[in-house]
């Protein structure tokens, strides 16, 4: 382990500086920490709530004075006691854990849904002012769960924003992959950046290998180490927590038997997505 994984992984204890509800079922949560404010867009956090559980979140904002921010959905026992949590309130944290994504290309196509908006616009933020062009199709079941978009729509300009919604409360009524065809034939673009379900990122795959254009997409799988010890984070031959979470179109290809098909469960049995 190198020194920066050394004091990346060590447990620390900080207190929240603010928590704001971004919907009925999410909220954001910031606090201060160094360490974790060197996080890369697309890296996560292990955040500890005291005396229920350590979970996985990814980084939403880092700033140089060492603010931090990540978003939770409420979804279960820790996310439930994190919710309740209140500013001035105590949290262990450890990271930043794993890759990020690469920040090279100059004509951008990002694919967000539900929360896994989070990374994708930590990154939009990190080159918006760098790049030649860059879209954003965010994708939510209803209008309530498409979180941020005030922020992204700040952020990109209102125009570079395709919205959808499945109940059509907002936006265009169908998937996030269906504008993505349509802006493809319309435009060039060098990279295909996807965070959120993965059957979205499975079809995400599909048409980027349709269009050939390259693809970097951040999964979520079970993580309880983040330090690539306890596998229960595998898929097909990569541990996500040390070889991802990023990963780019053709090692998704090397795992399509599970990608978008199954992860592992807590025993360490295969159950399906
Ligand atoms: C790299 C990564 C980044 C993530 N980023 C975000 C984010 O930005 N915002 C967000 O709301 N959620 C994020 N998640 C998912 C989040 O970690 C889970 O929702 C959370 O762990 C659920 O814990 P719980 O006790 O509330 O729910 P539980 O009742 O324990 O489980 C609810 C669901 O969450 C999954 N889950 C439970 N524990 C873990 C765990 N340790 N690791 C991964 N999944 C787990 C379960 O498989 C189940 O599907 C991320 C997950 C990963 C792996
Ligand atoms: S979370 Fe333990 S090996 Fe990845």
């Amino acid at each position: 382990m190198s020194a920066y994984h050394i004091a990346a992984n060590k447990h620390r204890v900080t207190r929240l500086l603010s928590v704001k509800s971004e919907s009925s079922t999410v909220k954001t949560f910031t606090f201060k920490d160094k360490q974790c404010a060197k996080a890369e867009p697309g890296q996560f956090l292990m955040i500890w709530i005291p005396s229920v559980d350590e979970i996985p979140l990814s980084v939403l904002d880092a700033e140089k004075d060492g603010t931090v921010s990540i978003i939770a959905k409420n979804v279960g026992e820790a996310t439930k006691a994190l919710h309740k949590l209140k500013a001035g309130d105590a949290i262990g944290v450890r990271g930043p854990f794993g890759n990020s994504f690469t920040i090279e290309a100059k004509k951008i196509i990002m694919v967000g849904g539900g929360t896994g908006i989070t990374p994708l616009l930590f990154l939009a933020k990190r080159i918006v002012s760098k790049v030649e062009r860059l879209r954003f199709i965010i994708g939510a079941k209803t209008r309530e769960e498409l979180l941020l978009i005030n922020k992204l729509e700040m952020l990109c300009g209102k125009g570079n924003i395709v919205a959808t919604t499945e109940d059509g409360s907002y936006g265009i009524k169908c998937l996030a992959t269906a504008p993505l065809e349509t802006l493809l034939a319309k435009e060039n673009f060098d990279v295909i950046y996807t965070c959120g379900p993965e059957r979205m990122m499975q079809k995400v795959l599909e048409i980027s290998e349709k269009h050939g254009i390259a693809l970097e997409a951040s999964l979520e799988r079970l993580m309880l180490c983040a330090i690539g010890l306890c596998g229960s984070c595998v898929i097909g031959k990569y541990r996500v927590c040390i070889d991802g979470p990023v990963f780019t179109g053709d090692q998704l290809k090397e795992v399509k038997g599970e990608f978008g098909i199954s992860k592992r469960y807590f025993d360490g049995r295969k159950i399906a997505l």
